[in-house]
Order: structure tokens, then C-alpha cells, then sequence
């Protein structure tokens, strides 16, 4: 196996020569995707904001996030890299080294589980868990739940956008117990659904979850949560599980306790995603110094998805595509800067939809939405008088 040294952030790090040339990198002998990166320059700028003093890479692969944590966040005192392939971390070993950071790491050739349920009952949990898995990370919430300290931060990586996002409605019951929608939120649908699975997980366990935040690509869907101790962080974290009704026929859509079978507005069969987090997704002023950070190291893209849920809570859990409303009326599409301009106008507020592509949020009603689209129109230039 060929080796490169490749520098991601200001860490040097040793990955197979493969894997950068690669549109899909190989799994075996070791993994590394350089396409995470920026998924990686939101973890560094997150633990930089938390201030997280112990952090654990769970799934550490040749150890990219963990060192680089190490070696970008100066608050780290100790980082512990698990991964259950020696190759791995015999090259993340090789990359602390050449950080200069080996002292503040620890290496534990062991499966994730084992490593993370150890901690559990004792002394020694982290003040940051990651989890950053091949596909779905539902078997290993318990475990990382397990070893994140009282008020510490446990960060999920789901690669399984398919099942989370409505294409495999089937595989999204089996791993998280909620029926997901393929429609134009279903990634922020995907981070609720994950959200909630894991409040379910965290409250069997009599500890509750507050997220801090989220993000979300084609690829994978991101969270950041803060994890706390006793029945009654339980019992509220649970009391922001609901559903999400959609009405594909009408378009109106609500947020509530329960799942609704007819659309309220116009009684045709509606579409319900849940059971899933409706509560914040965001801790503001973690993001805002997140983000704050992550324009000072130059991470660019990083610190636009940062600002870009900088206001998200102030609004309802779903959102609108323009476009979607665009082709039910039968017109060309309309810019949403001239929607939202409407809006306000009508005395709404609006906020472009972070996670997703395009589309916005507002505490307007579909039919007001629908509204602001149908005058948003451009209209034929009128001609000139001397014509
Ligand atoms: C997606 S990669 C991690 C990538 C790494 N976090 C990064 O940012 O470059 C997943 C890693 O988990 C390891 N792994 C998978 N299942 C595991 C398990 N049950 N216990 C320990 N390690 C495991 C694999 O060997 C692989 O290195
Ligand atoms: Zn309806």
C-alpha cells in the first residue's frame, strides 16, 4: 500500500495514496474520504466553541478528525482514537507524531462498542464523543451515549441519507422507529428523525439530548448534542418528539403531537414524518463562535454552513420549495429573494432553508406562500409610450 502525506486544516496527516484518487475510497485496507473535510473543519470548530477538554474519535479510521482536534483545538487536553483496524491507527499514531500532539493522544485497537460501554458508570467519560460510521450509526448510539460525560457533546455521522431521507422508508423504520418523507425537506426530516432516535436512546438511559447543531449534504447528515443526566432531561427532551403532516394534495403543512391520517385543510390522505425531534436544532451561541472560528482558519465552507443556522429555531420544522409551488401553479419559477421580499411585505418573516439545497422557512401559511409566488410573477415590461 502506497501512503501520501496530504494536509488537511493545519494537520499533517498519512493516508492510503488510493483514496484521493478515488471518486468512492476503498474501505479496506484502511479508509479515508478527503471529500469529509469540510464535514471534519465543522467538528474542528464546534470542539474549538465547546471548549471540550477530552474528546474520543470513536471510529477514528487513520485518525483525521481525532488529530486534527489534537492538533487545532488548543483547549484539547486528551483525545482517545478507537478503530477496531490496527492499520488504522498504526497511521493515525504516525500522523499525531508528526503533529507533534502523540502526548495528548491514546490509541485503543477495539470495537467501538466495547471501547465506549467501558467508560460507562466511571470516571472516565469524555466531554465529546464522536461517531462517524460506514452507513447508519444506530448501533452505536447506546455505546457513545454511554461515554459522554453530564453536559458534554455527542456528534453523529449518518452516511444513510437514503434511508433517512424518504428513498427507503422501510430501512428508516427497522434502524430509527420513523417513517421519513422524500419530498423537498426531507433532510431536515433525516436530522429530526435522527435527533429523536437518539432523545429515545439517551432516555432509556434515563439522560436527556439538547442538539447545538445540525447540518446536512447529499452524502451524510450531521448532529451535535448535548447530552444530560437524569429522568426529568429525559422527560423533556422527550416532550419534543411529534410529527411532521404534509399534504402533498393542498401543500399546507403542520407540526404536532400527533400523526394526522387526512389533511386537516382539505381532507385528502397527507403524508406524516415521525416520530421526530420538533424542538431547537441549535444552541446559538455556540454556532455563532463555531462559526466565528471557522472564518478565522480560512475554513470557508465550513463557517457558511455554521452561519447559515445562525436564526433557523425562530421558525416552524420544515419549509417550502418555490420551485415545487412554481410548477403546482403552472409558471415559470420565480427568484425566492422576490417571494420572501412579498412576504414580508404581508407581515411574515422568512429564512433561507439551511438544509437543503434551496427552498425557505416562514411562519406563513402554504395558502400565504402560495400567495406571494402568484405575485411574484414577472409580469410583461410595460411599452413604452412613443411605441
Ligand atoms: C467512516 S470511517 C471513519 C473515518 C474517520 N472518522 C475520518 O474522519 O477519516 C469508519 C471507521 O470505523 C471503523 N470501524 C467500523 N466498525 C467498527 C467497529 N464496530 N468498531 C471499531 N471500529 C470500527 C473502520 O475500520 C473505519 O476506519
Ligand atoms: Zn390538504
Amino acid at each position: 500500500l502506497v501512503y501520501a502525506e496530504i494536509v488537511e486544516g493545519k494537520t499533517k496527516l498519512l493516508v492510503p495514496e488510493g483514496s484521493l484518487r478515488a471518486a468512492a475510497p476503498p474501505t479496506a485496507p484502511v479508509f479515508f474520504n478527503p471529500a469529509a473535510s469540510v464535514n471534519r473543519d465543522v467538528s474542528v470548530a464546534m470542539a474549538a466553541a465547546a471548549g471540550a477538554a477530552t474528546f474520543c474519535d470513536s471510529l477514528a479510521g487513520v485518525g483525521a478528525r481525532g488529530v486534527r482536534i489534537a492538533k487545532e483545538v488548543e483547549g484539547t487536553r486528551a483525545v482517545t482514537l478507537v478503530d477496531f483496524n490496527p492499520l488504522a491507527l498504526k497511521l493515525a499514531k504516525k500522523a499525531a507524531r508528526m503533529n507533534w500532539v502523540s502526548r495528548k493522544c491514546a490509541f485503543e485497537v477495539s470495537e467501538a462498542n466495547a471501547a465506549l460501554a467501558s467508560r460507562y458508570g466511571r470516571d472516565e467519560r469524555f466531554e465529546s464523543v464522536d461517531v462517524d460510521p460506514f452507513g447508519t450509526p444506530a448501533r452505536f448510539l447506546q455505546g457513545a451515549l454511554a461515554a459522554t460525560a453530564n453536559g458534554g457533546i455527542l456528534s453523529v455521522t449518518a452516511t444513510d441519507t437514503a434511508a433517512l431521507c424518504g428513498v427507503y422508508p422501510k430501512v428508516a423504520w427497522r434502524r430509527y422507529g420513523a417513517v421519513p418523507v422524500n419530498n423537498h425537506f426531507h433532510h431536515e426530516t433525516g436530522i429530526r428523525i435522527l435527533v429523536n432516535a437518539i432523545s429515545r436512546r439517551a432516555a432509556a438511559m434515563e439522560a436527556g439530548v439538547s442538539p447545538v447543531a445540525a447540518h446536512a449534504t447529499r452524502h451524510y447528515v450531521r448532529v451535535y448534542a448535548r447530552v444530560e443526566a437524569g429522568a426529568r432531561k429525559a422527560d423533556e427532551s422527550l416532550a419534543s418528539e411529534g410529527y411532521v403532516n404534509w399534504c402533498p394534495a393542498c401543500g399546507s403543512t403542520e407540526a404536532s403531537r400527533e400523526r394526522a391520517e387526512r389533511c386537516p385543510r382539505c381532507g385528502a390522505r397527507g403524508k406524516s414524518a415521525g416520530p421526530l425531534w420538533v424542538g431547537r436544532l441549535t444552541e446559538s451561541r455556540t454556532v455563532e463562535e463555531a462559526a466565528g472560528f471557522a472564518e478565522g482558519m480560512k475554513f470557508a465552507a465550513a463557517a457558511k454552513i455554521l452561519w447559515s443556522l445562525v436564526g433557523v429555531d425562530a421558525f416552524p420544522p420544515w419549509s417550502y420549495s418555490i420551485e415545487g409551488i412554481c410548477s403546482t401553479l403552472k409558471v415559470a419559477t420565480v427568484p425566492e429573494s422576490a417571494v420572501r421580499e412579498r412576504l414580508a411585505k404581508a407581515g411574515y418573516r422568512s429564512f433561507r432553508q439551511p438544509f437543503e439545497g434551496t427552498g425557505i422557512k416562514t411562519d406563513a401559511p402554504y395558502s400565504a406562500v402560495r400567495e406571494a409566488v402568484a405575485e411574484s410573477r414577472p409580469t410583461a415590461p410595460p411599452r413604452h409610450p412613443s411605441q
